[in-house]
């Protein structure tokens, strides 16, 4: 077995640059702290008291199907029972962030990488990279769901290509997963849901994506999202809302060579633009945002 190790981001003469280990690892469940386990059970806690009505139903059922719970954190082999039954995906545990060639070929073969340590007390609302807490919850309850768990390893194909077809392309696909497995939205008969892995995980921005007049709302367009830029260091200024799940995938079916080659002609759009031919649910008063450039 692996020995398991937290990547820090490491002193080079480029200055701080993140460490990305590549290796898969055993989770080492028995050596998660008391603290650790506390973590896990506030965070769980905290979002459970926010989400009905909030996340959508699939997110909500895929909780509940995992038996997911403020008992400490979970054992990704119990987990993977459900997950071989449901959707033959599988977690495996890593280190942190793989460089991006290794994430697609997970996501390809229904592998989910999950990170296997969390984050300390005092990252409760914010850290900047992601942890079990963000990857487990965050993802992997949609997993159960059969449309969106062939979505993600379609994903993770058209991530191969993209990355076979250079950095223009990558970037473009990487702003639909941004938008879309991130941050997306969903409209439902009771009203607009989350279903992104970035703010069902933060609760703040299950708050804010929801009730904060600032951010645009938008209906969710391929060619549209994939020129968007986007913030990592702030709240949203734009999330795009799908129909249904069966919405995206059939969007996202088309080879994205052609559109990739397309979309290199046009200048990528801020992320806090509202166009003319959007399907606008709502647009931001753009109250308290920054303005300092996208990522
Ligand atoms: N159809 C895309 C392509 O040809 C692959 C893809 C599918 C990308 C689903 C994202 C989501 O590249
Ligand atoms: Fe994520």
């Amino acid at each position: 077995m692996t020995v398991t190790r937290k990547v820090e981001h490491q002193r080079t003469d480029l200055g701080y640059v993140p460490v990305y280990a590549t290796g898969v690892v055993e989770q080492p469940w028995s050596d998660y702290s008391a603290t650790d386990h506390e973590v896990w059970d506030a965070l769980f806690q905290r979002q459970r008291e926010l989400l009905p009505g909030r996340a959508c139903r699939e997110f909500l059922d895929g909780v509940e199907r995992f038996g997911l719970g403020a008992g400490g954190i979970p054992k990704f082999s119990e987990l993977n029972e459900v997950l071989a039954d449901a959707t033959g995906w599988k977690l495996v545990g890593v280190e942190g962030l793989l460089p991006d060639d290794v994430f697609f070929d997970h996501l390809a073969n229904r592998r989910f990488p999950v990170t296997w340590w969390i984050r300390k007390p005092e990252q409760m609302d914010y850290l900047s990279e992601p942890d079990l807490f963000h990857d487990l919850f965050g993802h992997v309850p949609l997993l159960l769901n059969p449309v969106f768990a062939d979505y993600m390893q379609a994903y993770g194909r058209g991530g191969m290509k993209a990355f076979a077809i250079g950095p223009e392309a990558l970037a473009r696909l990487t702003r639909l997963y941004w938008y879309t497995v991130e941050f997306g939205l969903i409209d439902t008969a009771e009203g607009l849901r989350i279903y992104g892995a970035g703010i069902v995980s933060s609760k703040g921005e299950s708050i804010y994506c929801l009730d904060s007049p600032a951010p645009n709302r938008i209906g969710f367009g391929l060619e549209r999202v994939m020129s968007t830029r986007y913030r990592i260091d702030t709240y949203q200024q734009t999330y795009f809302v799908i129909d249904d799940f069966e919405q995206l995938f059939d969007a996202t079916r088309p080879d994205f060579t052609p559109i990739y080659a397309r979309l290199a002609q046009r200048p990528a759009l801020a992320a806090r633009s509202v166009l003319d031919g959007d399907r606008v649910f709502t647009r931001g008063t753009g109250e308290g945002w920054a303005s300092d450039a996208d990522a």
